[in-house]
């Protein structure tokens, strides 16, 4: 799993690193699967319930889930939302992280760093003895005090030799609550903030989230690792 992780981590570097005005989100998508390939992994989320990519690319106003598209081009002041994972013998690896293209408003700088704030004090929630309201009402009460809203109908989730297991993971809840967290727990934390409201709409696509306020939207995810001496991020190239 720590290789399938390793591979996840690399493969979002590299397409995050390839943003810029002018490329296509099928190239990012090409990027990404070039490299998971490249190390020995499979993308985990392609044909994952029919989605046809390695990547979801979605941009300002689209939460998560977007298909990367040869005729979706990035542009300056976009920020951009990439999510990918890969399998490695059986284990999986889940990361995202949103990206600025050239110089972004003040508004979405702003929120990229809540956004990631945010999953960073939720991971050093998750501790053995714990719950999963632990986590969620950490992202959840950081956000909402910086005037951002947490998506709610999508949400973070245990990982292993599946992309998605029990627990589900939600980026809002009560401390106290919810599954007891043990030592030897794998989860991929991934708070989806909004500028605006938390209400979020499907595109006939089938597949991408849109904010229904029109609102730009972040999204941070890494896989962690629950052990005796609390969370390890696993998700590091
Ligand atoms: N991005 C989702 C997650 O982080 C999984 C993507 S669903 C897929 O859990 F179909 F796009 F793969
Ligand atoms: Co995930």
């Amino acid at each position: 799993m720590r290789e399938a992780c390793r591979i996840s981590a690399g493969a979002l570097k590299a397409a995050g690193d390839a943003v810029e005005p002018g490329i296509t989100t099928a190239e990012l998508d090409s990027i990404a699967e070039k490299y998971i390939l490249s190390q020995g992994g499979v993308p985990n989320f392609k044909n994952y319930e029919g989605y046809p990519a390695t990547a979801c690319i979605s941009i300002n106003n689209e939460v998560i889930h977007g298909i990367p598209s040869n005729r979706r081009k990035i542009e300056a002041g976009d920020i951009v939302s990439i999510d990918l994972g890969a399998k490695f013998e059986g284990y999986h690896g889940d990361n995202a992280a949103t990206f600025a293209c050239g110089d972004i408003s003040k508004q979405a700088k702003r929120l990229m760093e809540v956004t990631r704030e945010s999953l960073y004090k939720g991971i050093a929630a998750a501790l053995p003895g714990g719950r999963i309201g632990d986590i969620s009402h950490t992202v959840q009460s950081f956000v909402e005090a910086q005037g951002f809203s947490v998506v709610r109908e999508f949400v973070g989730h245990g990982i292993g030799t599946h992309l998605h297991e029990a627990p589900e993971v939600p980026n809002f809840g009560v401390a106290g609550h919810g599954m007891r967290l043990a030592s030897g727990m794998t989860l991929a934390i991934e708070p989806m903030v909004n500028a605006g409201n938390y209400g979020v709409k499907v595109l006939p696509d089938g597949w991408t989230v849109l904010t229904k306020d029109g609102s730009l939207s972040a999204h941070f995810e890494h896989t962690v690792v629950i052990t005796p001496d609390g969370p390890k991020i696993m998700t590091v190239a």
